[in-house]
């Protein structure tokens, strides 16, 4: 376990962060990004090397801990490299990933997540979410999770959302497959627990509420397109719901916003991994942490990618840290359960799960508008 940074220290850190000479953390207005950049010069998402961070002491973590703090504060989202997950391990999840989508679409068919009591298994093109600028959904997904019992009682606390995972008969999947999701776990959960030394919060304030977590894996595959629809937005521009996404992508396409309102291209490259903040850690940090904008365009034809979205126990609530408040920077949230916030998202983009809860006498329900979306309603206007 590596030391911990002093709040003290890490305060006037903060106060004295610059990115880029053009972006800087301003007290008096609450530590928002206070911009001024005319004309205006792309940023590039912060690259960071975490190989301390799994050196077992062996490697001081705070130069890697600061770095951290620098891209999270200014930028948002950051790559990271020196992961662990192997070169072998990923090709080998993307060969099961491409061989299932190549099935007939009966044979995915017979695993549609509508057809199962827990939000698992293949998401055909046509299950649409309800996103204004998404013209052309273009991509195919294959859903796991935790893999639980039914009859666990955290599987049945948490609704569809912890459960068995279910597999394609295909004789390597399950086994490929569960050792990058056992992988990618473990790694958000060394990356938790750097931002808890970021923050200067107790060790496990986050870690210690993902013992059962609603976390996913998502094998994606953007299927090709016409030539004029390459284009246009093939995943609508949102944030993620949990605490980190982790991402690792075949080619390009995903745009993050930057701290201008801008979207800029995530060029990770084949072996790094991109990381995205989710709306449980901005209201655990009150706002210091923002949950990241993110969409795909992708022109370059079939896409593959691997992400996995680092979820809390069903259960917890989430409240900013009472150490991130202060008179300067009231709390900035409300508390919100980790669980229900994930299912009501959930019923957004996927047309089975909001038909599953719908009832006549109700009439049209209400369109589902996330709190953590305000940037992206900004940029739109
Ligand atoms: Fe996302």
């Amino acid at each position: 376990m590596g030391s911990r940074l002093e709040p003290r220290a890490l305060w006037a850190k903060r106060a004295s962060i610059r990115a880029t000479g053009r972006l800087a953390f301003c007290r008096s207005s609450g530590y928002d990004l206070n911009i001024n950049a005319q004309p205006r010069v792309e940023i590039m998402i912060p690259v960071i090397d975490i190989t301390p961070l799994r050196s077992r002491g062996e490697l001081s973590e705070e130069p890697t801990l600061e770095t951290i703090a620098e891209a999270a504060l200014n930028f948002g989202a950051f790559i990271v490299r020196g992961h662990g997950l192997s070169p072998d391990l990923i090709e080998a999840t993307y060969e099961e990933s491409e061989r299932f989508f190549r099935a007939p679409l009966a044979d995915k068919m017979a695993l549609y997540i509508g057809r199962n009591p827990q939000h698992r298994g293949y998401v055909p093109v046509e299950e649409r979410g309800a996103y204004g600028d998404e013209r052309y959904r273009s991509y195919e997904s294959f859903d796991l999770g935790v893999d639980q019992p039914s009859a666990d009682p955290h599987s049945r606390a948490a609704h569809r959302l912890l459960g068995p995972n279910i597999w394609p008969e295909r004789p390597d999947f399950k086994a490929k497959v569960s050792a990058y999701l056992s992988a990618v776990t473990e790694l958000s959960l060394t990356l938790c627990s750097a931002l808890e030394r970021v923050l200067a919060l107790p060790s496990e304030t986050f870690t210690g509420q993902m013992r059962c977590p609603t976390s996913q894996l998502r094998l994606l595959r953007y299927l090709d397109r016409a030539p004029e629809e390459r284009a246009e937005v093939n995943m609508g521009a949102h944030t993620d719901y949990e605490c980190l996404t982790i991402i690792h992508q075949r080619d390009l396409g995903l745009q993050v916003m930057d701290p201008h309102g801008e979207w800029v291209e995530a060029k990770a490259g084949p072996d790094e991994l991109l990381i995205l903040f989710g709306d449980l850690l901005e209201v655990w940090s009150n706002g210091l942490l923002k949950s990241t904008p993110h969409r795909v365009i992708n022109a370059a034809g079939e896409r593959s990618s691997l992400v996995y979205f680092a979820g809390l126990d069903y259960d917890t609530i989430v409240q900013p840290d009472p150490s991130l408040i202060s008179e300067q920077r009231p709390a900035g949230y409300a508390a919100i359960h980790a669980g229900q916030h994930l299912e009501r998202m959930l019923k957004r983009d996927f047309p089975y799960l909001a038909e599953l809860d719908s009832a006549p006498e109700r009439g049209e329900p209400d369109p589902i508008i996330s709190p953590f979306e305000g940037r992206i309603k900004k940029r739109e206007v």
